[in-house]
Parts: C-alpha cells; sequence; structure tokens
C-alpha cells in the first residue's frame, strides 16, 4: 500500500501566497499524473475556491473531518483537474482552537484522519496564517513544510517563530517533520528591496531555499475569479511557468529524498 507523501504550505504571516503555492504545485504534479489532495485549512477557504469547489458549511468538509469525525474519504471532492482532488474548508474551522482544546492530544486529529489516506501520491495542506491548532494539526500530520516567503518588506518577520514551532513540533509530536524548501514569492526583478529580500532570506535559510523565483504576475491573481489554478488559467504565463519549475525542484528534492534519504532537515 503507498503512503502518501504530506506536505504543509505554512507561514503565519498573511498573504505570502501559501494559498497560491500550494494549488499550483498540486496542479503541476496532477499534470504529470501524481494523483494530489489539497486540504483546506484555512477558514477563509481559498484554495478550495481555487480550484473550482465550493465552501461547505454543515456536512462533508475539513472542519467535519476534523472535528466530527468523518470520513477522509467521504469528504473528498473531484475537480475539474483530474488527477487533483480537494478536501474543502468551511468557516467552521474558525471555532477548532476552542473546540478542541480541551480533548486529548488536540494536535493529532488531522493525522488520525489522514491514517487511510492511502489513494494519494502527495497530500498538500493549505494552512491558515495562525500558528493555533490548524496548523500545529498540519505540521503534526506532515512528512514536510513548504515556506512561502513574499519578496516584500518585512519578508522574515514571523519567519523565526514558525522556525521555533516547527522545531517544537519535531521535539514532541512528529519528529520527522523536516522542512522541504523555502520559496521566494511575488519577486520584482526591477525593485532593489526584492532583490535584498532573497539575498536576506539565502543567508538565513542557505540552501533550503528553492532556486525558482515566483514572479509577481497579473495573471497569479485573476485566475482564482475563474476557479482556476493559474497553471490552467494561463499556462504560457511567467506566473505559471515559474510554478512548472518548482514543481519540478520539489519533484527533484524528493528523488533525492527516496534514493540518498537526504534530507532537507530544520537546523
Ligand atoms: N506571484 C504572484 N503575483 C501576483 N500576485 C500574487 C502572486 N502570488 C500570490 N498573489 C496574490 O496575492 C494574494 C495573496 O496570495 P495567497 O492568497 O496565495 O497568500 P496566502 O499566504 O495564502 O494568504 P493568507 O495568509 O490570507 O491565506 C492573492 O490575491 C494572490 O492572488
Ligand atoms: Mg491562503
Amino acid at each position: 500500500m503507498k503512503k502518501a507523501r504530506v506536505f504543509s504550505v505554512s507561514n503565519q504571516k498573511g498573504g505570502v501566497g501559501k494559498t497560491t503555492t500550494t494549488i499550483n504545485l498540486a496542479t503541476a504534479l496532477a499534470a504529470v499524473h501524481k494523483k494530489v489532495l489539497v486540504i483546506d485549512l484555512d477558514p477563509q477557504g481559498n484554495a478550495t475556491v481555487s480550484v473550482g469547489a465550493k465552501r461547505r458549511l454543515g456536512t462533508k468538509n475539513s472542519y467535519t473531518v476534523l472535528v466530527g469525525g468523518d470520513n477522509l474519504e467521504d469528504c473528498i471532492c473531484k475537480t475539474e483537474i483530474p488527477y487533483l482532488y480537494v478536501l474543502p474548508a468551511s468557516k467552521e474551522l474558525l471555532g477548532v482552537d476552542i473546540e478542541l482544546a480541551t480533548e486529548d492530544k488536540p494536535q493529532f486529529f488531522l493525522k488520525k484522519a489522514l491514517e487511510r489516506a492511502d489513494d494519494f501520491d502527495y497530500i498538500f495542506i493549505d494552512c491558515p496564517p495562525a500558528v493555533g491548532l490548524l496548523t500545529l494539526n498540519a505540521l503534526t500530520a506532515s512528512d514536510c513544510v513548504i515556506i512561502p516567503v513574499q519578496c516584500e518588506y518585512l519578508a522574515l518577520e514571523g519567519v523565526a517563530d514558525l522556525m521555533k514551532t516547527i522545531g517544537k513540533i519535531q521535539k514532541t509530536f512528529n519528529p520527522g517533520l523536516t522542512v522541504h524548501g523555502v520559496v521566494l514569492t511575488m519577486f520584482d526583478g526591477r525593485s532593489n528591496l526584492s532583490k535584498s529580500i532573497v539575498s536576506d532570506v539565502k543567508k538565513y535559510f542557505g540552501d533550503q531555499v528553492y532556486d525558482t523565483l515566483i514572479p509577481r504576475n497579473v495573471r497569479i491573481p485573476e485566475a482564482p475569479s475563474h476557479g482556476l489554478p493559474v497553471m490552467i488559467y494561463d499556462y504560457k504565463s511567467t506566473g505559471a511557468q515559474s510554478y512548472v519549475r518548482l514543481a519540478a525542484e520539489v519533484l527533484k528534492r524528493e528523488k533525492e529524498f527516496l534514493i540518498n534519504g537526504k534530507e532537507y532537515a530544520f537546523r
């Protein structure tokens, strides 16, 4: 039985490109016939809408899987994109911090739900911009983390806290968790600020930073209103093409991981 590789896409800072990175990496891998599940763990539900699904209130969504004990396979939706599936979000996720707080081991609920997810090659969890029980559940259930960092002022703000959280999760709930890579998003080649952020982030994270820079591209914010990842909405756009390159890099690291056991471990 194959076991899916589970990625959290996480950064507690808002608007850095977590959802865009989640859905476009997932789509790029689906395009090469990897069976991929996107789990939308953000009450905003942006990943759900961006792959053309609907936010679901009441039944069969990531909230009911997490808190209500629904079976994962009953709640997953097919998307229009072959090989790509989504577990939609619900606004009710906003209550998870309070509702799970009194439970025994509340960080393990998602991990338990994913135990039966043996049908996928990759699972990408789109995390909310906060370090609450949703993100802790995602990190506990994951093999690795992808950290999007926006090429803007205060890019590294909050990243030190995220790294501390990852370190704590490794020491407690999930010793196998690794940082797969750091992706620089919304890069503007004409801006000196963007260039200096790239060099700051490379100083901080070293070779954990993927070579691919995701440029600022107007087609990316247009795509979600069509319910399509930019990869499908405008495949030739610079935004889409950069995500194709990023997916190739992710697969390359995956191969190294499998062949050499080389891990991009947290330092
Ligand atoms: N490379 C890009 N070029 C232009 N716009 C982008 C790019 N990447 C993301 N955006 C836009 O920036 C906004 C924030 O991106 P996104 O929703 O992916 O971030 P996020 O980290 O998931 O946000 P949140 O923390 O609210 O969940 C969106 O409107 C998105 O369309
Ligand atoms: Mg998001």
